[in-house]
């Protein structure tokens, strides 16, 4: 059977580790070609080298979000090798890999709130800006941008990161409404607490289980958990939804 994203190409940033590989992976299962770009290179290959030995395109391209010729290097490389591209998932960001402070919100230095921002909030716009015309020239996209539940439902603590996250949601309805014309759809995932480390201590395994507990589904989310929201907003299922915010945290954040 022909899977849902059969001769679409997908690009994944930050698809190197944790939920992003998940998305990379499920993406790839239904048929995507899939371009993982990730500031960790040798993670990328590792991924897109998995894929290909599981049957699939896949291709590593070493990328920083947070600088827009990086990001035109990331969509050149994607037309080159695939010829189009029709599916962005803007996933990479400043959070487990490259660490953020759980810290209040004064004990934050300036230059870690800089760089949040440029990666979650800025990084997510440079690679819609080098990806959309190439959307624009086949009338067609789907981009997904990745936030957190804890930016609709508050959280103490990480307030740069928290403000980056609601930062995505806003970015995705203004978004939606300027690309629509070009049949470009435009929506957000929003995840909850999910155990998405590669090797968890054990503060992160009693945080994760925290969370399990106060959610109406009791127990921990895996990446697994997110990739169907993912993949039904990166298929033909959702052509006619856009600037929409889907929280998937097992009914914790009832917005
Ligand atoms: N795990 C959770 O509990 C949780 C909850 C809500 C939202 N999220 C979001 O889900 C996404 C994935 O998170 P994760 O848990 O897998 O964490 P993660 O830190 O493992 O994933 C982020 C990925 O982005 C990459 N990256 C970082 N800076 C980059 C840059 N400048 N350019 C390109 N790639 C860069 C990292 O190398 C990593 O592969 C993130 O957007 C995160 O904010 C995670």
């Amino acid at each position: 059977m022909a899977g849902r994203l059969e001769n679409r190409v997908a690009i994944v940033t930050g698809g190197g580790h944790g939920i992003g590989k998940a998305y990379a992976r499920r993406l790839a299962g239904e048929g995507a070609r899939v371009v993982i770009a990730e500031l960790d290179e040798a993670a990328a290959h590792a991924v897109a080298r998995e894929l290909a030995e599981a049957g699939h395109q896949a291709l590593a391209v070493a990328t920083d979000v947070s600088d827009p010729a990086s990001c035109q290097r990331m969509a050149a490389a994607a037309m080159e090798r695939f010829g189009r591209i029709d599916v962005l998932v803007n996933n990479a960001a400043i959070f487990a890999t490259v660490p953020m402070s759980r810290a209040a919100f004064d004990k934050i230095a300036v230059e870690e709130w800089d760089r949040m921002m440029s990666v979650n909030v800025k990084g997510t716009w440079l690679a819609c800006l080098a990806v959309i015309p190439h959307m624009r020239a086949r009338g067609y996209g789907k981009i997904i941008n990745i936030s957190s539940s804890t930016s609709i439902k508050g959280s103490p603590s990480r307030i740069h990161y928290v403000t980056s996250k609601a930062g995505v949601i806003g970015f995705t309805k203004t978004l939606a409404n300027e690309v629509g014309g070009d049949n470009i759809c435009v929506n957000c995932v929003a995840p909850g607490s999910t155990l998405s480390e590669e090797n968890p201590d054990e503060g992160v395994l009693k945080m994760r289980g925290d969370a399990a507990s106060v959610r109406a589904l009791k127990r921990v989310q895996t990446p697994e958990d997110l990739t169907g929201a993912v993949l039904f907003f990166a298929s033909s299922d959702s052509d006619f939804i856009t600037g929409q915010t889907l929280v998937v945290d097992g009914g914790n954040c009832l917005h």
